[in-house]
C-alpha cells in the first residue's frame, strides 16, 4: 500500500483554542484512505515568522492564514507560496487584499443582491503625503455631507470601507453625530450606509462547501452573541441567507470567511462578508464550535487528499452573465448563483468525499468534546480569556453549551 505525507501549516496569532482543537482531531482521525488504496498522512505545523528565500519550496501542502491580515511578513510569504509553488490557502492574501468589504459591497451591488444604500465619502484629514496638499486644493470639490446622510437617512452607520472588529462603526441618528463620527475618522476611509431595522441578524460562517447560519445578537456581551436557535429564520430567508454566503465565498475565491445578513419581513439584506480571519473562537462560538472544527478539518483534508486545485483566477464574467439577464427574477438569480457557487465549491463530490473517507469522523470528534481532554481544553481557554473571578461563570457557561451539544449530536447520530 502506498503512502502520501501531507503537511498542514497554521499561520497564527494570538489563538489557542481553535489550533489546539484542530490539531486534536487531526491526530486522533489518523490516516484517511484516498483513491487507488492510498493511506494519506495528515501532519499539523505552527509556522514560524523567519527571512525566507524566494525561491525556497515551502514544506507545506496547505496553509490556514489567521495572521497575514494585520501582519505583513508572513502575507507577502503566502502570496510567494501561492504564485511559485501551488500551496493550497485558506484565504489566499490575493483574494483579500484588493477585495475587502468595499469591493464585496460593489459586487454583490452588481449581482443584485440587497446591499443597504452605501456612500463612500473622502477622507476627513489631509493624507500624509506631501502630494496631498496640491492634489486637494486643485481635485477636492467640497460636498455637503448633511444633504447626503438626508439623502440616505437616518438611523445611518458610518464605519471604515475595509473595516472589520467594529472598529471606528458607528450608528448615527441625527447631523451632530454625524459631523462628530466624521471629525473623528481621521486618517481613516469611511461609508456612511443606511441601516436596516432589522428582526434577525444571521451571521453565517463558511468552511468550504459547508455553512453554519446562526442567530447572531450585536448587542450582547461576546460570550452570549451566538444565540443556539434551530429555527430563528423562515425556510426561505434560511435558505437565501446560505446561498448569499456561498455566493460571496465562490465570487472571491474565500474559503474561510463570514457573512452577516439582517432579516426584516423576510427580505435579507448582507451588510458585511469580508472577514479574512473569521471569529471562530470557543468562548464565542461555544455550541457551534465542535461543528467549525469538524468543517475545518474536513475541508482541509478533502483539499489534500482529493488534489483541488487553489485557483488564483477569478470568474467573474459567469456571475454578471446572470446578473444580466434582464428575464430572470431575483430567485432565479440566486438559484442560478448558487449552482455557480456550489460548483466552485465541488459540493456533490466533497459531500461523497466525507461520507466515503471520513465515515468515523462525527463519532470521534463526539467522543472527544464528550472527555477529558475537551474540558481541559476549555478550562484553559476560559483562563486565558476572562479575568480570575469570572473562570467559574464561564467555564460553567460554556459546560453547558457543549454539554447540549454532546446530547444533540449523540441523538442526531443515533437517527442516522
Ligand atoms: N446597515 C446596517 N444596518 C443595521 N446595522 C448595521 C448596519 N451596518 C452595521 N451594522 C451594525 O454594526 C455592526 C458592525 O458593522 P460591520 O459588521 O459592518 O463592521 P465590522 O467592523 O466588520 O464588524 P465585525 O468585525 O464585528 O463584523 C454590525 O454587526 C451591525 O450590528
Ligand atoms: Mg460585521
Amino acid at each position: 500500500m502506498t503512502s502520501e505525507r501531507h503537511l498542514i501549516g497554521l499561520l497564527l496569532g494570538t489563538e489557542e483554542d481553535w489550533p489546539r482543537a484542530f490539531e486534536e482531531i487531526v491526530r486522533r482521525l489518523g490516516p484517511v484512505p484516498g483513491a487507488g488504496g492510498t493511506q494519506h498522512v495528515l501532519d499539523c505545523e505552527r509556522i514560524t515568522i523567519e527571512p525566507f528565500w524566494l525561491r525556497d519550496r515551502p514544506r507545506y501542502n496547505l496553509v490556514i492564514d489567521r495572521l497575514a491580515y494585520w501582519y505583513y511578513h508572513p502575507r507577502e510569504w503566502l502570496k510567494k507560496v501561492a504564485l511559485m509553488d501551488g500551496v493550497y490557502l485558506l484565504n489566499s492574501p490575493f483574494t483579500f487584499q484588493s477585495m475587502e468589504k468595499h469591493a464585496a459591497y460593489c459586487a454583490m451591488m452588481r449581482l443584485g443582491l440587497k446591499v443597504p444604500d452605501t456612500v463612500l465619502v473622502p477622507y476627513k484629514n489631509p493624507l500624509d503625503n506631501a502630494r496631498y496638499a496640491y492634489t486637494a486644493a486643485k481635485y477636492n470639490r467640497p460636498f455637503d455631507l448633511d444633504a447626503i446622510a438626508e439623502q440616505i437617512g437616518y438611523p445611518l452607520f458610518m464605519k471604515p470601507y475595509d473595516g472589520g472588529a467594529w472598529r471606528g462603526v458607528s450608528r448615527i441618528s441625527n447631523a451632530a453625530e454625524l459631523h462628530a463620527a466624521y471629525d473623528q475618522s481621521g486618517e481613516m476611509l469611511m461609508h456612511l450606509q443606511k441601516a436596516i431595522d432589522y428582526d434577525v441578524f444571521a451571521r453565517s460562517l463558511s468552511i468550504g462547501a459547508e455553512t453554519m447560519v446562526m442567530r447572531f445578537q450585536p448587542d450582547q456581551p461576546m460570550h452570549l452573541r451566538y444565540a443556539v436557535d434551530h429555527a430563528f429564520l423562515s425556510p426561505d430567508a434560511g435558505a437565501e441567507v446560505l446561498t448569499i454566503g456561498r455566493l460571496v465565498n465562490a465570487f472571491f475565491r474565500w474559503e474561510f470567511n463570514s457573512c452577516e445578513t439582517l432579516v426584516k419581513g423576510g427580505e435579507v439584506y448582507p451588510i458585511d462578508y469580508a472577514n479574512a480571519c473569521p471569529d471562530v473562537a470557543l468562548t464565542s462560538l461555544h455550541y457551534y464550535f465542535p461543528w467549525a472544527m469538524k468543517a475545518l478539518v474536513r475541508w482541509c483534508i478533502f483539499a489534500l487528499v482529493s488534489g483541488r486545485r487553489p485557483r488564483l483566477d477569478l470568474a467573474l464574467d459567469a456571475y454578471f452573465e446572470i446578473a444580466d439577464n434582464a428575464s430572470t427574477c431575483y430567485s432565479e438569480k440566486l438559484a442560478a448563483y448558487r449552482e455557480l457557487a456550489d460548483g466552485y465549491f465541488e459540493a456533490d463530490r466533497y459531500h461523497d468525499f466525507c461520507a466515503t473517507n471520513l465515515p468515523h469522523l462525527d463519532e470521534i470528534v463526539l467522543d472527544w468534546v464528550a472527555g477529558p481532554d475537551f474540558d481541559h481544553l476549555l478550562i484553559e481557554t476560559v483562563r486565558s480569556v476572562y479575568p480570575a473571578h469570572e473562570h467559574d461563570q464561564f467555564i460553567a457557561h460554556l459546560r453547558g453549551l457543549l454539554g447540549m451539544w454532546v446530547s444533540d449530536e449523540s441523538t442526531r447520530l443515533q437517527a442516522a
